[in-house]
């Protein structure tokens, strides 16, 4: 499938690397607000740089691939459906469940897909996560705790101020990797209980080249609950950037057999650690599986998976056998309304209840993966 890319930030080099681990599409245009970044982009990667008008008229391109601002997404999705084509976005879907529903009723109009990141669950630790989960080694899972902690992104990201405006801070910039992560281990959520915090209203950028300006926080840096799922799990979380150092461990899932702890969502790899009742944790290593294959140097120098791809390269599958793809608009829609419901239960100090209920998405083997990597 031809594709074009809207948004040449950041995230983008990502994404044009990609093709070359996957094989099922071909990136041959960009477009950015900034002109000068969707020329540069063009220049490295050999491809034709165009407006976000040309490129949405393009005839040659069937699907976009939207890399813009989380206040972008909504607009970029619906204009490349009225355009005719698919299109897979960065997370999040968009800035809340209205914006998704708007989103929703195009997709269906116009018979076109629409998928969203993240798809690192797709990766080796989510996946066999899930499958020692359904071989039943931990038992059925009763309760469990997420934990984000950091003090925030402004320290590494050039422009980081999306980060603390509505549609972004820890629980829709960070926490999505997470609920995704725990839909696909244990199914949809049902409930959801939080509070939330902002320590403090002002956040000073110390990455280059704005080093030293200032960002007004415009929404929670800190958000603590918890999550009823339909299966009747309940998953305690902590979600900050206001948070210097910690130790507690990213996901833990406590079955009626044994527990387990599941690796950073962010990353497709890393270790799983069970251990049935009282015996001692036994670590499992997934680097050997076709998403943990180490191939990337990450910024502290150590090697990792990263398959940012999957997704779309699963969507693009889906398109041609009209199956539903694993990054959904059902699932991204469902995450949507648990990020929004966080933050909606902490404003009016009550419980939310869910109205969407998406399946969880299949399992992913080793053999699909086969057929779409180069
Ligand atoms: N940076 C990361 O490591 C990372 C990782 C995973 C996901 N993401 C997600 O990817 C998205 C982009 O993140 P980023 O870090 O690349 O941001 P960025 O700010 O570096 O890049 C976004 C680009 O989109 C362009 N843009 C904004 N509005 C536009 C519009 N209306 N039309 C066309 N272009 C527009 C901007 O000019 C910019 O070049 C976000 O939704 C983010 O949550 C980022």
């Amino acid at each position: 499938m031809k594709v074009g890319i809207i948004g040449c930030g950041n995230i983008s080099e990502t994404y044009f690397n990609c093709q070359k681990i996957f094989n099922n599409f071909e990136i041959i245009a960009c477009a950015d607000i900034n002109t000068e970044f969707a020329n540069e982009s063009a220049e490295k990667f050999n491809i034709k740089a165009q407006s976000v008008d040309d490129i949405l008229s393009n005839k040659d391109i069937d699907l976009i691939i939207n890399l813009t601002i989380p206040s972008a997404h909504k607009e970029i999705i619906i204009n490349s459906l009225k355009a005719g084509k698919h299109c897979f976005s960065e997370k999040p879907l968009a800035m809340n469940t209205k914006e998704g529903l708007d989103i929703l009723k195009i997709s269906n109009e116009k018979n076109l897909y629409v998928g969203c990141a993240p798809d690192t669950f797709l990766g080796s630790a989510g996946q066999n996560a899930r499958k020692l989960i359904e071989e039943n080694k931990i038992g059925k899972i009763v309760l469990g705790t997420f934990n984000l902690m950091s003090h925030g992104m402004e320290h590494w990201h050039p422009n980081p101020d999306f980060f603390f405006k509505p549609g972004a801070g820890p629980v829709f910039d960070l926490g999505v990797y997470y609920i995704t992560q725990l839909i696909n281990l244990i199914g949809p959520i049902k409930s959801i209980s939080s509070i939330s915090g902002t320590a403090t209203p002002e956040r000073t950028i110390t990455s280059e080249p704005r080093n030293g300006e200032k960002i007004i926080v415009e929404t929670p840096t800190t958000l603590m609950g918890s999550l009823e799922f339909h299966n009747s799990a309940k998953i305690q979380f902590f979600c900050s950037w206001d948070v210097w150092k910690h130790k507690h461990s990213t996901i833990e899932l406590y079955g009626l057999e044994g527990s387990m702890i599941v690796p950073d969502p962010n990353f497709f790899s890393g270790d799983i650690l069970i251990s049935n009742k009282e015996q001692d944790w036994q670590t499992i290593n997934n680097d050997s599986m076709l998403l943990g294959i180490p191939n990337k140097t990450d910024n502290d120098g150590s090697k990792i998976a990263n398959y940012r791809g999957i997704g779309l390269s699963d969507m693009i599958d889906a398109i041609n056998n009209q199956r539903q793809a694993r990054c959904s608009l059902d699932l991204a829609m469902h995450v949507l309304e648990v990020m929004e419901g966080i933050i909606t239960s902490s404003e009016l100090n009550e419980v939310y209840y869910l109205k969407s209920k998406p399946n969880q998405p299949k399992f992913l083997d080793e053999t699909e993966i086969e057929k779409l990597k180069v």
